[in-house]
Order: C-alpha cells, then structure tokens, then sequence
C-alpha cells in the first residue's frame, strides 16, 4: 500500500528517475507528468518503467499541470525538469528563462491556488554564485551568476524563497554542486569520459576530444544527492541547503580516473590547444578541440555542505575516483 504521492518533474532524467527508484522503495505513488512518447531509458536501466505505482501523465503545457496538480494533491513535489546544459544556455537564452523560471512560477502558483500544503523541493544550482568568493560557498552568500543557465536558475530560485516567506508554502532549494551516475546524458563531461575512455580502451579508434581539462568542478554522486532532496522535505520547516563535497576535482583528474579504471597506462604531453594524452604505444587518446570550450569557465567553486551534514544527515559516501570507477566499468558494457 502506497504513503504518500509524490509528483517528480523531469521523472525521465538521471536525478528524476533515481529519485523515482528511492521513493518506490518507500512505497510513494509517483506521478510523473511526460511529453508525449518520452524517453524511458533511464526508467528502463532501473527497471522501474512501469512499476505499478508509477503513473504517467502526459502534459502539452505547463497551464496542464495546474489540473493535475488539483486532481493528485501531492505531498511532494519535486521540480527537477529544466534545460541544464550551462555551455548551451549561452546560445538560447530566452528558451532557458522559459523552462527554467516561467515555469518555477507557474508550478509555485498552482500549487499555491490548488494545493497549498504541497511540499516543494526546486532543484537550484551552485551557478547561481559569484565566482569572486575564494573559500568554500555557504547558502547565504552573494549570488551573481556567470550564464544564462544561472541567471534563469537564480530567478526561479528567489521565486522558491518568496513563496515561502511571503505565500507562507513549504519550498526549499537544493543548490545542488554537479552530481553525476550511468544516467548522466551523454552531452556532459563525465559520461562522455567514461563512455569514450571505454570504447577506446576495448576498441581503440579516434581520440576523445575534450574542451577546458583544466575546469575544476566540485563533483559528487547522484545517488546520495536524491535521498537529500527527500529528507528536506521530511524537515519541521522548509529552507535551502547546499548539496556539494566540499572537494575540488578538473576535467583532466576525471580522464586519469577513468584510464586508471581499465589498468590503461597514459601520459600527457604540451599545453593549451596542443595537449594531448598519449597510450604506451604512442597513439594520441584524448585531444583538445577548441569547439567544447565555454565562455567564463574559470570559476573555481567549492561548496560548504555543513548545513546539509547537520540538518539533513548529508554524507558523500562514494569517492571521486570510486564512481568514475563505477561508470567506466558500466559503460565496458555497451561500448
Ligand atoms: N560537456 C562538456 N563536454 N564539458 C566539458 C568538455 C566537453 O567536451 N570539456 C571540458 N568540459 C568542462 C566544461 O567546460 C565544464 O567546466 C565541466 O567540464 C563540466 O561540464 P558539464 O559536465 O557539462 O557540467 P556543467 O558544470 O556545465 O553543468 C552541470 O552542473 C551544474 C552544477 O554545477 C549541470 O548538471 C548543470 O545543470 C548544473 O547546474
């Protein structure tokens, strides 16, 4: 018998559907509102796509989610479903504050009009920060986002805050740092890695072409990410909780990794555009190409998850080499 419904947005992408898998353990009703046909591969791998207590609602504007907000009266609501891609949101930035804010709003107000003691939880983004703090971030500190992505994140982000303290709902932002898993798409930079690393090392082949491998990210685990976003909305009052490690790791440390993973011997040679990492035979496996870099990704941001740790009992429990480890070995499979 199922507890509670909880309504998860963007139920089909990797923290969606992790999420999905972790409530189905608790015996949650899902209510996972899709364009038509969507893309249930992530559903699939966690076999869970057509659990019983998994329903799928299909949407074609977000005015639809004013009914069906109505008609379940979740007892969550995760608002995970946004356009992600920082790089690409410099090319499409009204499409970016579309998804990504009118769309906060409009979900904050049906819940406001047709089911104010739903609990909210707005998957934010540590790109909302400035990039001038030089010590770990804590959730109070000055926002000042770098892209479009961040910009559209912020606004809905204060949107989430201002339905709490002024519309009295139960909202809270998870600002989350990079997390990642096998369901990561393949557009982001640790699963093109692990992917490419795989098929290189089994096949061989061109090189894996990458942008910035100096970028240094503070990346964590997914899985352990989705069981805070639960727990915060299980708190006696809602509030805003940055998700991080705490660690910095670059772009470069995640090739080493997956390498390192498959037993695979490679060295690195030259600087900037010309460096390259090169195998025991002296073939060139991983090169620059000037097309994947961004503009103003310089920004070295560590996050303080402390607030997490003590309010939510937040932990990190795989390591960085760890999960690199786990997705390489899992991409062996099917490359
Ligand atoms: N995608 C990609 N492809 N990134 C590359 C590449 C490449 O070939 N080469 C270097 N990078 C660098 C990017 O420039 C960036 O600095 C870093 O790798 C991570 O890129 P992504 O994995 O695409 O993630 P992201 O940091 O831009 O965004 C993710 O994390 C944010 C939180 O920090 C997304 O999940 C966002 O939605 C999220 O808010």
């Amino acid at each position: 018998m199922t507890i509670k419904t909880a309504l998860i947005t963007g139920a089909t992408g990797q923290d969606g559907a992790l999420l999905a898998e972790f409530l189905l353990k608790l015996n949650y009703r899902i209510i996972a509102p899709t364009r038509l046909n969507p893309d249930l591969s992530n559903l699939k791998t966690l076999g869970i796509h057509s659990h019983k207590d998994l329903q799928f609602v299909t949407y074609e504007n977000w005015h639809d989610f004013d009914i069906t907000i109505k008609e379940f009266q979740p007892h969550e609501i995760y608002h995970l479903a946004a356009m992600s891609h920082v790089g690409q949101s410099h090319e499409n930035p009204e499409m970016v504050f579309n998804v990504n804010t009118h769309w906060t709003i409009n979900l904050l107000q049906a819940i406001k009009v047709h089911s104010p003691l739903s609990k909210f939880f707005f998957a934010s983004s540590c790109e909302i920060y400035s990039s001038s703090i030089d010590r770990p971030v804590v959730e109070i500190d000055e926002k000042q986002p770098s892209n479009p992505y961040g910009i559209s994140k912020l606004s809905a982000h204060l949107m989430v805050e201002y339905y709490r303290k002024v519309k009295g709902l139960f909202a809270c932002n998870g600002i989350l740092f990079n997390h990642e898993s096998h369901l990561r798409a393949p557009s982001f930079v640790s699963k093109k890695i692990c992917r490419e690393v795989a098929r290189i090392v089994k096949h061989g082949g061109a090189p894996l072409s990458l942008g910035n491998i100096e970028a240094k990210k503070d990346w964590g685990y997914a899985p352990d990410f989705i069981k805070a976003f639960h727990t915060m909305l299980q708190l006696s009052k809602p509030d805003d909780f940055i998700l991080s490690t705490g660690v910095l790791h670059s772009v470069k440390d995640m090739v080493n990794c997956a390498f390192a993973a498959l037993d695979y011997d490679i060295s690195w040679q030259g600087s900037g555009l010309e460096c390259k990492a090169l195998n025991v035979n002296k073939d060139v496996v991983v090169a620059i190409d000037k097309r994947f870099f961004r503009p103003l990704d310089n920004r070295f941001l560590i996050g303080n998850n402390s607030k997490a740790q003590q309010h939510l009992n937040f932990s990190n429990s795989t390591s960085f080499s760890e999960w690199v480890k786990k997705m390489t070995l899992n991409e062996l499979n099917f490359s």
